[in-house]
């Protein structure tokens, strides 16, 4: 702190070394976090170190700059967008529609053609890279810091989008290490297929509009005039080029190859697709083709195709360009993940929790790289609000192993939409009555494990891979064993005999025996594989980890209270609380039980068991170095015995436990009067009294 006595008064200023530390820090960690996807230090000290920065800027709001870490939201809703001409225009590229092999072909020739270059003359080095879904994005930087950022427009002019796309973390506010004094990064701004996933859900479970595709729901994001709604929607950023570009006076000088430039942007801090690639001619470019279109359907994000650039930026230049679209460039498709379709009726499934969801019927259609005759319409309101009626085209999407999905009506809904599908009032599959909760979304059949639909997806979901994972007993088998009433209920699986098996349609007796032998392999397991095979609502595989972890046997968590369960890591109360339903159900204690008998084991830890409560309801915050755990190390003990760790000291901490060079947090657990323990302490209390 720079302190000056100013008319006998102490008059603390800003120390402006902490403030620009504080920064280089969380800018340092930001990258850490969002680009490599490897954070160095827990969340709660990257908010610690953001909270002391802002507490700095706040009482000194003159030093605020724009490339500050607390400047990622904050702007004001617009009431419009600024138009911003392009200082170097955004082109499109060439698409080669045709997604055979030829489409490599066709562009390398047309290349080699242009460039003179014979048949003796080596392969021609191209850069491929995937062809992203998302909107293209210019990025400007002066003397390295972030200060605007444009859609492509009309690839003249775009729109100014800077306050929104501040808020995505993958984007640096500020770059250093020979960086040009403009500097325009181009590249796509994205929505990951699992962070589209969790918005829709949400979405969905608040009975709100969903998105059509991951493109829609970032480009919806992009254009949002207010940039604290764009900041809850996440957003995604892959680099893949350069716009203007003016070099430094000390003449800095780029890479002169299309790859290097690449490479470049990520030593500046750019995500970079650890896809793209370097390829020698045609045969490496349709190498590439099929491999990506091979993995497109496991990728985090959409892709549409592949582009292919030629590396050298010489022969960029000499190519140059056709009407808007460069001759170095050129995308190759992929088969269209989103196509129409009649939809010829609406089918009504009954899911493992009873959930109804009606399914539309499909005229065969080519969607995503597969033929599609059925999608999920998810819910009867989600379908009201699409406005689908039985007979319309609609718009059906595949992409990723993401079940497919009717997302829209074509051409334009009904004005006068008059539904003619209705919720039927009994389960399809076992006539119980169909039920829909106050507040919920979704209809319910009431059968619970009466119904033979809930049966096969109980002991389907039992069986996965994830779960027991029970080889070859898939849902064509699962049918037959419930239908046949060979099995009512899951320990049943244990008592399959060969016989029974193999009598079964088209069951030759070698597959059954491997079936059997895959069902008695199963018996060997992990307590968390078991409790998420159990398939208790709302107890996906991570939780169930946790649970196993905090408790260490399944008798503990059958046992547990709702407030004992609530102690686990990531546990609310509508987990806990289905959670000890399920446990306190007769019927569901027995099927437990008799898996057991029927030999179902599991090593039991007792780590986290023997003192599962000793902490519980303690709050605990870790500052400074312990002399033996690490600090994650320290945590993990806490949160097995039950006890919580924060991030900030405040009135409610039960115990700071402080090592070597613990700083302000030490502070201020002594001003508040916070009991402060040492890591000798700490281990005491977790072994318990004597
Ligand atoms: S390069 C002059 N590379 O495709 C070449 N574009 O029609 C400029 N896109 O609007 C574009 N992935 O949004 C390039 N790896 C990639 C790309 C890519 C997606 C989009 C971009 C552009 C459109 C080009």
């Amino acid at each position: 702190m720079v302190t000056g006595d100013l008319f006998g008064a102490e008059v603390s200023g800003p120390d402006l070394a902490q403030l620009e530390s504080l920064r280089q820090q969380l800018h340092h960690h930001a990258h850490q976090y969002y680009v490599l996807d490897q954070p160095e230090i827990p969340d709660a000290e990257y908010d610690r170190l953001f909270r002391e920065l802002q507490a700095i800027e706040q009482a000194h709001p003159e030093l605020i700059t724009p490339d500050s870490p607390t400047q990622r939201v904050g702007g004001k809703p617009l009431a419009q967008f600024a138009s911003v001409r392009h200082a170097v225009p955004m082109l499109s590229i060439r698409t080669e529609t045709d997604t055979e092999a030829s489409g490599a072909e066709n562009f390398d020739a047309r290349v080699r053609r242009e460039l003179e270059l014979d048949e003796a003359d080596p392969p021609v080095e191209y850069v491929a890279e995937p062809k992203f879904d998302g909107l293209a994005l210019n990025l400007r930087y002066e003397h390295g810091v972030f200060v605007q950022a444009t859609t492509r427009g009309d690839g003249e002019t775009g729109e100014d989008v800077t306050q929104n796309i501040r808020t995505i973390g993958q984007v640096p506010l500020r770059i250093s290490g020979g960086v040009p004094d403009v500097l325009e990064v181009r590249g796509e701004v994205y929505m990951r297929r699992d962070d589209f996933e969790t918005l829709n859900n949400r979405q969905r479970e608040k009975g709100e509009k969903t998105f059509v595709n991951p493109r829609n729901a970032a480009a919806g994001a992009v254009r949002q005039l207010d940039p604290a709604i764009a900041a809850q929607r996440p957003l995604s950023f892959y680099a893949y080029g350069v716009g203007e570009v003016l070099p430094s006076k000390a003449g800095s000088v780029l890479p002169d190859t299309q790859y290097g430039l690449l490479k470049q942007l990520e030593s500046w801090g750019f995500p970079l697709s650890a896809l793209v690639t370097i390829a020698q001619g045609a045969p490496e470019l349709i190498a590439y083709h099929i491999r990506i279109g091979q993995q497109r359907d496991t990728l985090p994000f959409d892709i549409d195709g592949v582009v292919y650039k030629v590396n050298a930026l010489a022969l960029q230049k000499r190519l140059g360009f056709v009407t808007r679209e460069p001759r170095w460039a050129v995308a190759h498709k992929y088969p269209a993940q989103e196509q129409q379709t009649r939809m010829i009726g609406i089918d009504v499934q009954v899911g493992r929790t009873g959930k109804l969801t009606p399914v539309a019927r499909l005229a065969p259609v080519f969607v995503g790289g597969v033929t599609v005759t059925n999608a999920t319409l998810h819910n009867l309101f989600e379908l009201r609000r699409k406005r689908v009626r039985v007979g319309d085209t609609v718009i059906v999407r595949r992409a990723g192993d993401v079940i497919p999905e009717v997302v829209g009506v074509v051409p334009t809904p009904h004005p006068h939409y008059v539904p003619n599908f209705h919720m039927p009032p009994t389960c399809p599959i076992c006539g119980s009555a169909v039920v829909r909760e106050k507040g919920e979304i979704n209809h319910r059949c009431s059968g619970g494990l009466f119904c033979a639909a809930q049966r096969k997806q109980a002991i389907l979901h039992y069986a996965q891979r994830r779960a027991l994972d029970v080889e070859g007993l898939g849902e064509k088998l699962v049918d037959q064993l419930v239908d046949t009433q060979v099995i009512r209920t899951l320990p049943d699986l244990y008592r399959l005999g060969l016989s029974g098996l193999a009598a079964l349609d088209r069951m030759a007796e070698k597959s059954a025996q491997n079936v059997l032998d895959a069902i008695e392999k199963s018996k060997h397991t992990t307590l968390p594989r078991f409790l998420f095979g159990l398939g208790i609502r709302h107890v996906g595989e991570a939780t169930a980890k946790e649970l196993a972890r905090h408790f260490g046997k399944l008798d503990a968590i059958m046992e547990a209270s709702p407030e004992a369960l609530l102690q686990v890591n990531d546990v609310g109360p509508i987990v806990a609380q289905s959670i000890h339903i399920f446990f306190a159900q007769e019927h569901n204690r027995e099927v437990v039980e008799q898996l057991r008998s029927c030999g179902v084991s599991w090593e039991e830890g007792d780590a986290a068991a023997a003192a599962p409560q000793l902490l519980a309801g303690q709050t605990f915050v870790i500052t400074g170095s312990l002399p033996n755990l690490s600090r994650d190390e320290a945590r993990d003990m806490i949160e097995a015995a039950g006890g919580k760790v924060a991030g900030s000291v405040s009135k409610k901490t039960s115990y700071v436990v402080a090592g070597a060079e613990a700083g302000s947090k030490l502070d201020k657990a002594q001003a508040l009067g916070v009991t402060v323990i040492d890591e000798a302490h700490l281990l005491a209390l977790l072994k318990g009294p004597e």
